[in-house]
């Protein structure tokens, strides 16, 4: 399987003032970009290729994992912004935060926490866990990302400092605060959330 870049759902200047369009110009073309070009290079002669992408995540180790699970990361990513509207959580994702989670407010509070206190370079993740039944939030050193533990995700956020540094410099916490208030798609999240539900009846009925 060849893998394709995917386009950004919006322009490049479209997360302005919150994100630049010189800070998300160097993430997609050469950080993005970038990890799909080494992850080409590393499968070149491999017959691993010719999975799906998440099989390549959930089955590999040191190199191939940190390219795959990146490429993979970023084109989740892009999509849990949504400029120029506000979204707000609705339906079963607004009920499982609320039973999970506290609501909307207990959401941004340990999600921003989770986002602050990953040490290093990571991601923070609002998840839903299949076993529990419940939403979550977790956070990843790296790569690492929520299909290895077997959790869906539903929405991310990149604490990487590549993902803010030209923007925001130390101050990672401005950057959350920007995505918490002005950038963050409860859509995207809603979808996600209902695909897997849906999947999962299917599956059992
Ligand atoms: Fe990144």
């Amino acid at each position: 399987m060849k893998f394709v870049l995917p386009p950004l759902p919006f322009a490049m200047d479209a997360l302005e003032p919150y994100l630049s369009r010189e800070q998300l110009y160097y993430h997609y073309e050469k950080h993005h970009r970038g990890y799909l070009q080494k992850l080409d290079a590393e499968l070149k002669n491999s017959e691993k290729r010719m999975l799906p992408l998440e099989e390549i995540i959930r089955t590999s180790k040191g190199k191939v994992f940190n390219f795959a699970a990146q490429f993979w990361n970023h084109s989740f990513l892009w999509q849990c912004f949504a400029p120029n509207k506000r979204t707000e959580p609705t339906g079963r994702l607004a009920e499982l935060l609320d039973s999970s989670l506290g609501g909307k407010d207990g959401f941004d509070e340990r999600f921003a926490k989770a986002a602050e206190e990953e040490f290093g370079s990571g991601w923070a993740w609002l998840t839903y866990d299949p076993q529990t039944r419940r939403l979550t939030i977790i956070s990843t050193d790296d790569a690492k990302n929520p299909l290895q533990m077997d959790l869906v995700p539903l929405l991310t956020l990149d604490v990487w400092e590549h993902a803010y540094y030209l923007d925001y410099k130390h101050d990672r916490k401005s950057y959350i605060a920007a995505f918490l208030n002005h950038l963050i798609n409860w859509e995207f999240a809603a979808d996600n959330l209902s695909r897997y539900l849906e999947q999962r009846k299917r599956r059992s009925g």
